[in-house]
């Protein structure tokens, strides 16, 4: 098992959430990260507060330009290597199937599936000098069904297969590739998508805690628990690993 200390690791959507909960426990363990996202000002926000082991960039993965400076940056924070990708930007859409046009499906499949499916191409080259490790991260979307959330649901269930084939592709070059499938964890995803104010959305994560079999929601630090054995367990690749206080289950009483 490696060790975080002394990692270049690259955490998008680092600004915020989960990713924002990852950077933090990375840098405690030593890690030198750097976070990726659109907002500036929240990627600054973190940065400072974690120190000079957090840089930032600020960028887009869904454009090219965006996951080269995103790269660039880590590389350069890193002393020149990247041991491991934290692929964790994402985005949620609500609605009925058929209250999306094709711009909106489109630009969800391309923040959660074809941005990282792009990103980890262009990052290989550097993970496979590392024999680093590449993460995705599912939802438990893809266990328990949520009428009105079909599109995120895809892209999650498109992130697990692809930890499965591209574990296997990459493999060869000792490059590991793992999921982890979080249950509801309070961030502000649903709120940058327009379904909730602030208030909505702590009422939302209020009422599903009963949702979860352990009782509660999660926390940004246990995803980045989970990740931690994922990315440093040299002999664990397309791993699926859920983190959902027992959500996924799909406990019934009947
Ligand atoms: N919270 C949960 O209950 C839960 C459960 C299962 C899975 N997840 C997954 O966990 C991951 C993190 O989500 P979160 O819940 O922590 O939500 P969050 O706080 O909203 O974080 C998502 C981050 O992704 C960034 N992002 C979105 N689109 C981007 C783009 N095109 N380019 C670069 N960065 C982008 C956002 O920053 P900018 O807007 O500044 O770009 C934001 O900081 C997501 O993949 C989500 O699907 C969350």
């Amino acid at each position: 098992m490696r060790s975080l200390n002394g990692m270049s690791v690259l955490v998008t959507g680092g600004g915020s959430g989960i990713g924002e909960g990852c950077a933090r426990y990375f840098a405690a363990k030593g890690a030198r990260v750097t976070i990726s996202g659109r907002r500036e000002d929240a990627l600054k926000r973190v940065a400072s507060s974690i120190g000079a082991r957090c840089a930032f960039a600020a960028s887009d993965v869904t454009s090219g330009t965006g996951r080269a400076r995103m790269l660039e940056a880590a590389l350069s924070h890193g002393a020149g290597k990247l041991d491991v990708l934290i692929n964790n930007a994402g985005n949620i859409l609500h609605g009925d199937l058929e209250s999306f046009g094709a711009e909106a499906l489109e630009g969800i499949f391309s923040s959660n599936v074809i941005g990282p499916m792009l990103l980890t191409g262009q990052a290989l080259p550097h993970l496979e000098k590392t024999q680093g490790a590449v993460m995705f991260v599912g939802s438990v979307h893809t266990r328990c069904a949520f009428p009105g959330r079909a599109p995120y649901a895809a892209t999650k269930g498109a992130v697990q297969v692809l930890t499965r084939v591209l574990a296997g592709e990459f493999a060869p070059k000792r490059v590991r590739v793992n999921c982890v499938i979080p249950g509801a964890v309070p961030t502000e995803i649903n709120v940058r998508a327009g379904a909730f104010d602030e208030a909505g959305a702590r009422a939302f994560y209020a009422s599903v805690a009963s949702a979860h079999p352990l009782g509660r929601v999660g926390t940004s630090t246990e995803i980045a628990e989970a990740m931690e054995y994922l990315v440093c367990a040299e002999w664990t690749t397309g791993a699926i690993l859920d983190v959902d206080g027992g959500m996924g289950l799909g406990l019934s009483r009947i």
